[in-house]
């Protein structure tokens, strides 16, 4: 679609996201967390929101940034590696950088890394020089190979990367590195980290000039309440007023703690919210230091 046949004013947000892939599921799962409901078009590439006026894209998640570079989509949840690496291509051509990463979302992460054969002795980044690097990142590899002074030639495939060094078509890959299993697969070992990434939200540098700035800040509000509750409990217990000095010691996450007398007693009702992981030791601690009737609960929304 050409820029032109965009319109300029439009009423409804529309986000981006991937169709098949690691980024999907957890994608949809993060807006539905913020209140988004969509009713599916039959061929499945488009939800149309119902809560609020905001709809869903389902596409190739290396299509994303191009969507919202010619306004076909205003948002979209894609790798920080997608992003940086067709942005990084669009400096390289001389084109203006249209959109930028919004939030960083906390789930997909993986690495762009460096690997080659199990049998390559390695020492240090300057290994490469000479060498044939097949990779799906171009911009992103020329770009760290330049910052390190190396020497080395870009082999540009589309996709499995992980087998050009068997099939002779490169020394060493440059590619994503999630739990290893690919790599290991292929006898390749990863060496050198160019980029630490994880889905993320990107949306244009230029500001909306309608009611989808309304629409972004409302997301943007819910996404960061959402994201900022990750992990956080609320724990309930109950304790002798003199081991609550003890107990809050154990809980320096513990965030609005509240404290209520039980009547006619020594005793506390203690609640509070607390930001890190709730584990069974921390649990067995303060039960130690005299906690009683110890609850862990989720939380699902939090308006502060
Ligand atoms: C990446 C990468 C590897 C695999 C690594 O592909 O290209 O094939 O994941 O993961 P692992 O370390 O857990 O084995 P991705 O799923 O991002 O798909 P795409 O690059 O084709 O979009
Ligand atoms: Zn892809």
């Amino acid at each position: 679609m050409s820029p032109s046949a965009v319109p300029a004013v439009r009423d409804r947000l529309r986000i981006a996201i991937q169709k098949s892939g690691r980024l999907g599921e957890p994608a949809r799962a993060l807006l539905a967390s913020c209140g988004l409901a969509w009713r599916e078009s039959r061929d499945r590439l488009f939800c149309y929101g119902e809560t609020l006026p905001i709809d869903l894209l389902l596409v190739r998640d290396d299509d994303i940034p191009g969507l919202i570079a010619d306004g076909t989509c205003d948002l979209g949840i894609v790798g920080r590696n997608v992003l940086l690496e067709q942005a990084g291509e669009r400096a390289r051509t001389g084109a203006a950088a249209t959109y930028r990463e919004w939030r960083a979302l906390g789930f997909g992460g993986c690495r762009l890394a460096i690997a080659v054969p199990d049998e390559w002795r390695w020492d240090a980044a300057g290994d490469l020089a000479g060498k044939r690097i097949a990779t799906s990142y171009p911009a992103l590899l020329s770009q760290w190979l330049a910052a390190q002074g190396i020497d080395a030639e870009v082999v540009t495939l589309s996709g499995s990367v992980e087998i050009a060094p068997r099939l002779g078509k490169a020394d060493a890959i440059c590619d994503l590195v999630s739990s290893g299993a690919t790599l290991a697969a292929n006898h390749l070992k990863a060496t050198e980290t160019l980029l630490q990434s994880e889905a993320v939200l990107a949306g244009p540098i230029a500001p909306f000039g309608d009611v989808r700035a309304e629409l972004a800040a409302l997301l943007l509000r819910r996404l960061d309440a959402v994201l900022g509750l990750k992990d956080s409990k609320l724990l309930m217990f109950q304790a002798d007023s003199i081991d609550v000095p003890a107990l809050m010691q154990l809980l320096p996450d513990a965030e609005r703690p509240t404290v209520l007398r039980v009547d006619g007693s020594d005793r506390v009702a203690l609640q509070a919210l607390c930001r890190g992981a709730m584990t069974w030791q921390r649990l067995e601690d303060l039960k130690r230091a005299g906690a009683d009737a110890l609850l862990v609960l989720p939380v699902e929304r939090m308006l502060a």
